[in-house]
């Protein structure tokens, strides 16, 4: 049999997404080798330390190391844990010399193996190693949406090797958006528009009060049933969708910023997570707005139209918030916590593309980084 292409890889965040990652790797391995290819993990880092394997150029993480980074996280311990069983095999490295031994590995590994850094994590603070991973010759793998939506010199860096990042897991978790959006621009067919419900909680929230049910009810059933962040209102702020919409508009060539985007937030500023608690809020604050979002539902469905929350791009606007649309239209239809996107460019003029399905979830999340990561192969020998 022909040896395997090999992928070195250092992930970055090992959450619920980065654990179910590592934990996807090691059940492809056979998979992986019928496609002639083996992924090698050489670091994991949390928010606090690192690990790496003790030579970055011949060992990796073995299988029951993974197990045991995943048992272990969690478990909510430290990564620095791991040294007591496994002290042979990897190093760890504690904040100050976290971001110089990064530097070292994408020195080592970027140029002539492509190393693959994976961040998993939700922090803006990995920016930095990623735009001099890129510098390193590394690939650079997201399901962090935070370092491509600060600022656009930061982004330019990011992207300035095209075929050396993947990103789909920021927009629609494993639904293929930036691909199918790159397939669609690399041809020369002009995207005009994008309309997208791209939040599982505000798709379930404006499904549910078209039904005619209260928002404060439909807010604490989504609590209860998991659907939203612990404090809703991180999810009602429009502030994910947001950056969702600049990594779709910035695709689509826009140079703008976050603050340039105009957002809806479904509660006023008043009720904030500054001056109200979450309890507060879902028991006096919510109530308050029940009979304005009813009255809304009521005079969209007297046109025919559905509410729904979405990211509209189009022309050099790009907005975030609720906006009626026709019942029997793609985004209209939607029910439940699908994400829904609609593209319209000249080959898909009047009917749009439609791509649809569930959007969040570490597994389908984790599932799209990995996708990405065995897309990087054919770059290098
Ligand atoms: N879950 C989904 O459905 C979904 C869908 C699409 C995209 N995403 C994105 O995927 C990312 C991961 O989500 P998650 O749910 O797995 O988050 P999570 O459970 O909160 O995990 C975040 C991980 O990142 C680590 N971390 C924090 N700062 C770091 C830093 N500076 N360097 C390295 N690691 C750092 C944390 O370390 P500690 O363990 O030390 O705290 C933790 O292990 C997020 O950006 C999220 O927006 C998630
Ligand atoms: C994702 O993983 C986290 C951490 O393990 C867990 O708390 C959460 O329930 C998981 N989410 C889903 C949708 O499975």
């Amino acid at each position: 049999m022909a040896t395997l292409k090999k992928i070195p890889l250092v992930l970055m965040g090992c959450g619920g997404v980065g654990r179910q990652l590592l934990q996807n790797i090691v059940s492809c391995r056979s998979l992986h080798a019928n496609l002639g290819v083996h992924l090698r993990v050489v670091g994991v880092s949390d928010s606090k330390s690192l690990v790496v394997a003790s030579d970055v150029f011949t060992k990796e993480f073995n299988d029951n190391l993974l197990s045991e980074i995943c048992r272990l996280k969690a478990d909510h311990s430290s990564l620095s844990m791991l040294i007591s069983g496994f002290g042979g095999e990897c190093q760890v490295f504690l904040d100050s010399d976290l971001r110089g031994k990064l530097l070292e590995i994408a020195s080592l590994l970027g140029i002539s193996t492509g190393l693959a850094f994976v961040d998993c994590s939700a922090s803006s603070e990995t920016v930095e190693i990623l735009t001099q991973a890129v510098d390193l010759g590394c690939c650079i793998v997201l399901a962090n949406k935070k370092p491509l939506t600060s600022t656009m010199e930061d982004y330019d860096k990011l992207v300035s090797r095209p075929r050396r990042i993947r990103y789909e897991s920021t927009v629609g978790a494993g639904l293929p958006v930036i691909a199918s959006l790159n397939r669609i621009l690399s041809s020369g067919d002009p995207v005009h528009r994008i309309v997208g419900s791209l939040s599982g909680t505000l798709g379930y929230v404006m499904s549910e009060v078209e039904d005619g049910k209260p928002l404060s009810q439909v807010v604490k059933a989504a609590k209860s049933l998991g659907y939203t962040e612990p404090d809703p209102r991180d999810d009602l702020s429009g502030m994910d969708v947001a950056r969702k919409a600049l990594i779709l508009a910035r695709l689509l060539g826009m140079r703008i910023n976050i603050d340039s985007i105009k957002i809806e937030s479904l509660y006023p500023e008043e009720m904030g997570p500054n001056i109200m608690s979450v309890e507060d809020f879902l028991s006096t604050g919510l109530p308050l707005l029940d009979n304005d979002i009813g009255e809304r539902v009521r005079k969209a469905s007297l046109n025919g139209n559905v509410l729904r929350y979405v990211c509209v791009i189009e022309g050099s606007r790009c907005t975030v918030g609720i906006q009626e649309l026709p019942k029997n239209s793609p985004l209209g239809r939607l029910r439940g916590s699908d994400n829904v996107l609609e593209i319209y460019s000249r080959c898909y003029s009047e009917q749009p593309l439609v791509i649809q399905g569930a959007g969040a979830g570490n597994d389908t999340t984790a599932a799209g980084v990995l996708a990405d990561i065995l897309d990087i192969q054919d770059l290098f020998p």
